[in-house]
This record gives structure tokens, C-alpha cells and sequence, in this order.
């Protein structure tokens, strides 16, 4: 391998709404030694990348209900030189027409699909994913001055980084399936509003309801139940408070990079929720002092 190839680090190939980018090292400093690294909502992956260049992941399940992200993924770790090929030809420009021409283009080729949501992203306005009800992306053009596409080192490097990661596309609870005692699973969802109009969940389909919330709730019970260590990131709110009361809640200060609207940028209260108790110096633990469950 060169040095250059091992100077790049991995990091998300998409800006995604909720990007954990700010919280990493938060979350990171808290860590159990664990076996598996599973990833529910997965959305650019900020805590898996992150966690891979610090050579803490061996083996990891990523999941999201959004298909056309999982395929970029799949993309990237199967054939991502395909994909740099695809991204380099002149279709994928800064221009508000072929923009619009490119949002409304269904590619059948899983290599286009992908470079046509990576483009998406990049080009949209504020980075953002939304979805009309027949499933149709529909964020306007971005304006950006210039574009700014992944580099191909970036996504060799992330490619690289997902070798030993399978891929799901479907929902959260998919992880029931995969993780075994002694993994763990970190939840980042789309939040609880704080209010009927302050939050964004639109990233698919269907919103995210109250009741995927409880549900959500259900299944990190499961999980505790199995012997996996599990986190979970959300808003400081009653309704997660009361939802999680049997484990061990920490507040924290956030900053909010992209919202629906793209404005009411600034730092938020937000919960991170583990089901293993922090102890009193391990706040300040590196990784490599990690500690492990006993
Ligand atoms: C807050 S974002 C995750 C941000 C991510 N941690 C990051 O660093 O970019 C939430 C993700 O959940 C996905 N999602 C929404 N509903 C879901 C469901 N029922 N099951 C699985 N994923 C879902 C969305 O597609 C979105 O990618």
C-alpha cells in the first residue's frame, strides 16, 4: 500500500442531515471493547468511519432504510474504481438544468444509481434528502459555487474501510438478527421533535412516528438483554427520558449542522444513552485504554 493511500482517512462520501461528525471523539472516549460494530441508522457512517481509522472495527453491519444509500455504499466497497470512472465522465456538472434532468433520471445500472445520489447530494440544496410521497427526490438545486465531489482517494479509502462490512438496506430492527453478545450497536435515529415543526425525519418514505420511537426503545431492550453494548443518540426530551429511564442517560451540547430549513444553526441539548455505566475517569479514557465488560 503507499504512503499516500494510508495518509487519507476514511470519512462519510455523503453530507447527511444529523452527521455525527462534532460528537465523535464523546463517543468515542466512552467505549467498552467490543466484537462487532453494528450500525442502525446508518445515514454517512461519521462514527464507523471514524472508529475504522482508529483501527477499532474488525467487523461491522451497516443498515439503513434508505436503498439508494445503501446501494452507493455496496457500490463503494464492491467496484469503487467503476464508480470514479462513472463520476469523472462531463455528465455530472454544477448546472441547474442538467441538475434537475439528472434528479429526475431513474438509472438501472446500480454504478449510475450511485453516482447519480452521490452527485444529488453534493448539488442539492443544503445537502439535504427528501422524498415525495411516490418516493421521487424532490430538494432543489443547491447554487453552490463550486462542486465539491468525493475524491477518489476518499472513496478507496472508504472502500477499503467497508471490506469487512455487510451492508443492509431495510429497517433498524433487522439488527435483532446479526448482533451477537459482546458486539455493539449504536443507534443515531432521526430525533424526537422538540416541537411539531423544529425537527426534520423526513429522510425517507415514511417518517420516523412516535411509535418507531417506542419501538426503537423495544429493540435496545432486546439488545441489552443479548449482552451487546448499545448507545443510542436523541433529543433531550421527556418522552426519551421516560423510554430509556432503565439506563444510563447523558446530556450533552450539540451543534446542529443542517436542519430542514437550513437556518437555527446552533448548539442543542441532545441525550446519548448507554446501557453500561460510565465510570468517573473513563470519560477521559482514550481508545486504547479502552475497558473492557466484566
Ligand atoms: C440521523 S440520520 C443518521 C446520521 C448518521 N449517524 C451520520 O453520522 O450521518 C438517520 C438515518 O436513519 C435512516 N432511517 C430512517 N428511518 C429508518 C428505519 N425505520 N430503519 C432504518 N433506518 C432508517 C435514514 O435514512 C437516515 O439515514
Amino acid at each position: 500500500m503507499t504512503k499516500e493511500f494510508d495518509m487519507v482517512l476514511a470519512k462519510p462520501f455523503v453530507k447527511w442531515a444529523g452527521g455525527k461528525t462534532q460528537l465523535l471523539d464523546k463517543l468515542i472516549s466512552s467505549l467498552p471493547k467490543f466484537r462487532s460494530y453494528h450500525e442502525p441508522f446508518v445515514g454517512g457512517g461519521a462514527l464507523f468511519f471514524s472508529l475504522f481509522n482508529k483501527g477499532l472495527i474488525t467487523e461491522a453491519h451497516l443498515y439503513d432504510y434508505n436503498q439508494d444509500l445503501i446501494n452507493a455504499y455496496k457500490i463503494i466497497k464492491e467496484i469503487p474504481t467503476r464508480l470514479i470512472e462513472e463520476l469523472k465522465s462531463n455528465i455530472y456538472v454544477n448546472n441547474k438544468e442538467i441538475y434537475y434532468k439528472i434528479r429526475a433520471s431513474k438509472p438501472h445500472l446500480s454504478v449510475k444509481n450511485a453516482a447519480r445520489f452521490i452527485y444529488l447530494n453534493r448539488t442539492a440544496y443544503n445537502g439535504l434528502y427528501r422524498v415525495n410521497s411516490k418516493g421521487g427526490f424532490n430538494v432543489p438545486f443547491g447554487n453552490y459555487k463550486k462542486l465539491s465531489m468525493p475524491s477518489a482517494g476518499l472513496l478507496l479509502k472508504d472502500s477499503f474501510a467497508l471490506k469487512n462490512a455487510e451492508l443492509h438496506a431495510g429497517d433498524f430492527a433487522d439488527v435483532l438478527s446479526f448482533a451477537k453478545k459482546g458486539d455493539f450497536v449504536y443507534f443515531d435515529p432521526p430525533y424526537q421533535p422538540l416541537s411539531k415543526t423544529s425537527s426534520f425525519t423526513g429522510y425517507t418514505k415514511n417518517s420516523f412516528t412516535m411509535e418507531d420511537q417506542k419501538r426503537l426503545a423495544r429493540v435496545f431492550s432486546e439488545l441489552d438483554r443479548k449482552g451487546c453494548y448499545v448507545m443510542l443518540s436523541n433529543s433531550s426530551t421527556e418522552l426519551i427520558r421516560e423510554l430509556y429511564s432503565g439506563y444510563y442517560i447523558e446530556e450533552v451540547l450539540a451543534a446542529r449542522a443542517i436542519n430542514c430549513k437550513g437556518n437555527s444553526r446552533g448548539k442543542i441539548k441532545e441525550f446519548i444513552v448507554r446501557n453500561w455505566k460510565l465510570q468517573p475517569q473513563q470519560k477521559k479514557l482514550l481508545n486504547k485504554e479502552l475497558v473492557e465488560r466484566n
